[in-house]
């Protein structure tokens, strides 16, 4: 679209929510600043948008609701499944009906990215809490990125695996943005270590059937299988058929990054997962005092901590550097300056040491390499080893 015609169809909306925005403070000089959340809250992956919700309650709890004189609301907004248009529509609603100073949020990447135009003309910063794809945060300044990317966990998962001795792997990922990244990824860095990848599989988002899948993998002869999907029944049906079909009996090691093994799903898989190994940025097993208070307080709170998972990290990170540009701007909120206020921003989070990376504007962090395992009578990602201060490295790769 071009710019003129895009200015034609959000500027004017835009314009008046900024107006709106600057009446919106008080008279004492008390505002409410309104960060507005996409997330699936309902259909098959409704425990993301639970677990946002969860972790950002938490935060709130333990930082209060205010930050200077102005306190701070979010509003939620539900996109079930990965649906670009409506994502748009849905933070163009919360930007020019709402008047949100943030937009944050975003499980699916395309979701992300539909974002970028609109978060550019009303000069609005978005945080994501998921969306793992390496070139979303290359789509406009003011993204930045709180999870994990698909190159970030997946380097030291194939250096890990051709330390193992393996040498010939399969890939099988979801045919979009973050299982792209994750085959390039695996390949590359397999590939120069030794390794041969025998085939690269690419599968539909929305396979529910992966029986062909499994067969094409045991025709390879490949020793292993690396797989990234969207974390989910995606998952959880994948990691099924690999037991299902004999693959796993046939001796075919399985690895992948860490959504194939996500918390709420463990009960669930129980014996698919068991003994797995993946690499990610979050285990709810993490050995840390922050980590135990950030589970216990959701265990207080909620009543269970089920659903505390890598999303629930994303978006308890996200929370803390919206309250960090909160403060940085002194309650009078410029959404480029707000984002140029938190590059190189470090903290310590329940997943261990983050810092913002002044280029990517996503996190460099610690990668732990997992295994499932019964600990005090729940399956849990048990972490054997760490590899700290992993960038984006998939960051402006040439594509
Ligand atoms: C994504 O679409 O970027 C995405 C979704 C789910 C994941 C990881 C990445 O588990």
């Amino acid at each position: 679209m071009t710019r003129t015609l895009r200015n034609a169809l959000l500027g004017n909306a835009l314009l008046g929510a900024a107006f709106g925005l600057a009446l919106a403070a008080g008279p004492a000089g008390a505002a409410t600043i309104k960060v507005g959340v996409v997330a699936p809250f309902s259909g098959p992956f409704g425990v993301v948008g639970k677990s946002f919700k969860e972790a950002i309650e938490v935060y709130q709890a333990e930082h209060g609701k205010t930050v200077g004189n102005d306190t701070v609301e979010f509003i939620y907004k539900d996109l079930d499944q990965a649906n670009p248009a409506q994502s748009k529509a849905l933070s163009q609603e919360l930007i020019v009906k709402e008047k949100v100073s943030f937009l944050a949020g975003y499980f699916f990447t395309p979701d992300a990215l539909a974002v970028a135009p609109l978060i550019d003309e009303a000069n609005i910063p978005c945080v994501i809490f998921n969306a793992a794809t390496s070139a979303i945060t290359e789509k406009s300044p003011r993204y930045v990125r709180t999870s994990f990317t698909l190159w970030q966990n997946t380097v030291p998962l194939a250096e890990h695996m051709a330390k193992q001795g393996i040498k010939k792997a399969i890939s099988a990922v979801s045919d979009y943005g973050p299982g792209i990244d994750g085959e390039a990824a695996f390949k590359t860095t397999f590939e120069k270590n030794g390794g041969t990848v025998v085939d690269t599989i690419r599968m539909p988002l929305k396979s529910t059937d992966f029986a062909p899948f499994m067969q094409r993998i045991k025709d390879s002869g490949a020793e292993a299988v690396y797989a990234f999907l969207p974390a989910g029944p995606t998952t959880l049906a994948f990691a099924k058929a690999f037991n299902d079909t004999g693959l796993k009996a046939a001796g075919i090691k399985f690895f992948g990054p860490g959504d194939l093994t996500q918390e709420p799903d463990l009960p669930a898989l129980g014996d698919a997962v068991m003994g797995i190994t993946t690499t990610f940025n979050y285990s709810r097993a993490h050995d840390s005092a922050m980590n135990k208070a950030f589970v216990a307080k959701h265990k207080e709170m909620f009543g269970s901590y089920d659903s505390v998972t890598f999303t629930s990290v994303g978006a308890y990170d996200g929370t803390h550097v919206i309250y960090q540009m909160i403060k940085n701007s002194g309650g009078k909120i410029d959404g480029a300056k707000a984002v140029e206020s938190v590059k190189g921003m470090s903290w310590e989070s329940p997943r261990g040491p983050l810092t913002i990376d002044p280029d990517s504007r996503h996190v460099t962090q610690t990668i732990y390499l997992r295994t499932v395992e019964m600990v005090d009578g729940r399956l849990e990602n048990v972490e054997k080893q760490s590899f700290p201060k992993q960038p984006d490295y998939g960051y402006k790769l040439a594509k």
